[in-house]
């Protein structure tokens, strides 16, 4: 099995000091910075763009695993991959292309993930399986922080890591949405390896995230 990683969520961050966030995230050893960039459009809320990831580029050398729920979302790529994104993930639904997204997101040397929502079969990324770097598996629907885990993924889970046993693809399993202690361990054991969380580590245990975290990797 492959190393259990973390990627918090800044979105439950105190917005008001994301630099000092993002530098307590990497001493309680998290593994990579998830950044939700939303708009107001694709889902229901807004949050940051280029630039806050620009300004936030020189606080870690922790891997920016940038989540765009914007749409369209491609002439935007560019502009995230220069602001300092390390992992550019895309939802199949918010570009005319994804194909062409993909070698655009490749285009800028940037790892390649596309998101699965709760209710996005693995059918319609199929061909694109052995081209990505990740699959970014929704257990809630994208906006909001703070939502119930939606157990049905778990299916999804298993099934595309049988895929990339099978086919011997390359793609990271990462989840995304209510992860909390209660349902990590059946996470990892469906075929996980990337844990995303923003609720649990920064609520639980008053706001212990170095505990937190090593809770969510435990198996
Ligand atoms: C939802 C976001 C998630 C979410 C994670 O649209 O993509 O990253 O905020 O937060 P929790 O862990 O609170 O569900
Ligand atoms: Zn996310």
């Amino acid at each position: 099995m492959k190393k259990i990683q973390i990627s918090p969520s800044i979105l439950s961050a105190d917005f008001s000091q994301l630099g000092n966030e993002i530098k307590r995230l990497e001493d309680a050893g998290a593994d990579m910075i998830h950044v939700d960039v939303m708009d107001g459009h694709f889902v229901p809320n807004l949050t940051i763009g280029p630039p806050v990831i620009k300004a936030l580029r020189k606080h870690t050398k922790l891997v920016f695993d940038v989540h765009l729920m914007i749409s369209p979302v491609h002439k935007y790529i560019k502009d995230f991959a220069e602001a300092g994104a390390d992992i550019i993930t895309i939802h199949p639904e918010a570009t005319k292309n994804l194909k062409e997204s993909i070698e655009q997101i490749k285009i800028f040397k940037k790892k390649v993930g596309v998101s699965l929502n709760p209710d996005t079969e693995i059918s319609t990324i199929e061909e694109d399986l052995e081209n990505v770097d990740l699959i970014l598996v929704m257990s809630v629907f994208p906006g909001f922080g703070g939502q119930k885990f939606i157990h049905k993924v778990i299916e999804k889970i298993k099934l595309l890591k049988k895929i990339k046993e099978e086919k011997n693809y390359n793609y990271d399993i990462e989840v995304d949405g209510g992860i909390n202690f209660d349902n990590s361990k059946e996470v990892i054991n469906a075929g996980a390896n990337i844990l995303v969380s923003g609720t649990t580590i920064f609520k639980e245990n008053n706001g212990n995230i170095k505990k937190n975290i090593e809770t969510l990797k435990e198996v």
